[in-house]
């Protein structure tokens, strides 16, 4: 059944773990990941960005995580990623999602609580759940004052969550979008992290810019004429600390598009003759899998909890 992820957290957050969310885009992509967790047996969330939705179109996508429901017994719950703004937010919740993102971390304070109560409003009579975000995703550097300034503040977290009346949090702690996260040694604010969740006692809250962006992907992708230097991501021990916190979804994308890309890379280089779609679909589809439950199984602790 398409589920709310208000039970996955509940028991996420006393288990010590993390819900994997995970950006869809394709039939090969949702396939993939379901396969993967069908083998773990372990709860997760399909998620839809702005961008997937117009490149699938909302309608093939319902359709798609409909075929995963009918052919598998896993919960699923299906998830608006980055919501911008109050209209796709309603246009999803009124297509069936059972959860969405309004990300107003951009806008001021009192705007961005101001637009996420709207949300709700619309949201939580409908039974759907809300995520909102507040602090700064963008990388930065070692610079404390920088940090101060765009991570997350413990004390306005916990006013945003009380006069939103939001469901989860996303917070800044150093994480970032894309495959170059840190261009030195990465580092979280755990600290951070730990104060944040002992002021919000059972508050789920969300990690985006978590893959850890595999290096033997990036090292495969290369050795087939990729161009992508330099990539870093977020270590795998810094994201299995910060599964035991507060932290109950962590965001994966990245990883996904590494894993099938470095793949179609190396068959296409390996079988010059080769152009029908599903040759390199297929193994692109199984990479996806495997970097999946290899997820599951050292990040987010999620395996057999279903
Ligand atoms: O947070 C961004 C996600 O990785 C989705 O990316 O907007 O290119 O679909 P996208
Ligand atoms: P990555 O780019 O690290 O995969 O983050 C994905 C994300 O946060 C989607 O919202
Ligand atoms: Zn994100
Ligand atoms: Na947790």
């Amino acid at each position: 059944p398409l589920v709310s992820p208000k039970e996955m957290f509940a028991k996420a957050y006393a288990g010590g773990y993390a819900i994997g969310a995970f950006n869809v885009n394709n039939m090969e992509i949702i396939q993939g990941i379901i396969s993967a967790a069908e083998t773990e047996r372990s709860p997760l969330i399909l998620q839809v960005s702005a961008g997937a939705r117009r490149y699938a179109g909302q309608t093939y996508i319902l359709k798609l995580v409909e075929a995963a429901l009918e052919e598998s017994d896993l919960p699923i719950c299906l998830h608006l990623d980055h919501g911008q703004d109050f209209d796709i937010c309603k246009k999803v919740i009124d297509g069936g999602f059972t959860s969405v993102m309004i990300d107003g971390s951009h806008l001021p304070f009192e705007e961005n609580i101001a637009l996420t109560k709207e949300v709700v409003e619309y949201a939580h009579p409908r039974g759907v759940w809300v995520e909102a975000e507040l602090g700064q995703l963008a990388g930065v550097e070692d610079d404390v004052q920088a940090e101060e300034n765009v991570y997350t503040n413990p004390d306005e977290a916990v006013e945003f969550v009380e006069r939103t009346g939001c469901d989860s949090l996303a917070i800044a702690i150093g994480t970032s979008h894309g495959a170059y996260k840190f261009s030195g040694q990465p580092r979280l604010d755990l600290e951070r992290l730990e104060t944040i969740t002992t002021k919000l006692p059972e508050f789920p809250l969300v990690l985006h810019g978590a893959s850890t962006v595999l290096p033997e992907l990036v090292d495969m992708a290369n050795s087939y004429g990729g161009q992508i230097a330099g990539a870093k991501g977020v270590p795998e021990d810094l994201l299995r600390q910060a599964a035991k916190s507060g932290v109950c979804k962590i965001n994966i994308d990245t990883d996904i598009r590494l894993a099938m890309t470095a793949n179609i890379r190396k068959f296409l280089a390996e079988n010059p003759a080769e152009f029908d779609p599903r040759k390199y679909l297929k193994p692109a589809r199984q990479a996806v899998q495997d970097m999946v439950q290899h997820k599951i199984e050292t990040v987010l602790g999620s395996s057999n909890t279903l």
